[in-house]
């Protein structure tokens, strides 16, 4: 199976003065496959999402 998405080290804030929303995220997924982003509110999940 070959890989569609690459994440490497994706960092996002949604403005230079605040924190970080994401930090150093890394993942892989595969063609055909199901995943889920799941988490607390709040955790970045839509952020990720739309990066
Ligand atoms: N448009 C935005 N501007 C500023 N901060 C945002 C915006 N959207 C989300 N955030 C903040 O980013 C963090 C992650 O939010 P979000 O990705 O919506 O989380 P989730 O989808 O997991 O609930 C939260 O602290 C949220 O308040
Ligand atoms: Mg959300």
């Amino acid at each position: 199976m070959s890989t569609i998405i690459t994440v490497h080290n994706l960092d996002f804030k949604y403005a230079e003065d605040k924190p970080s929303v994401l930090s150093e995220v890394n993942m892989e997924i595969e063609e055909n496959s199901i995943r889920a982003i799941d988490g607390l509110s709040g955790c970045g999940k839509t952020t990720l999402a739309l990066a």
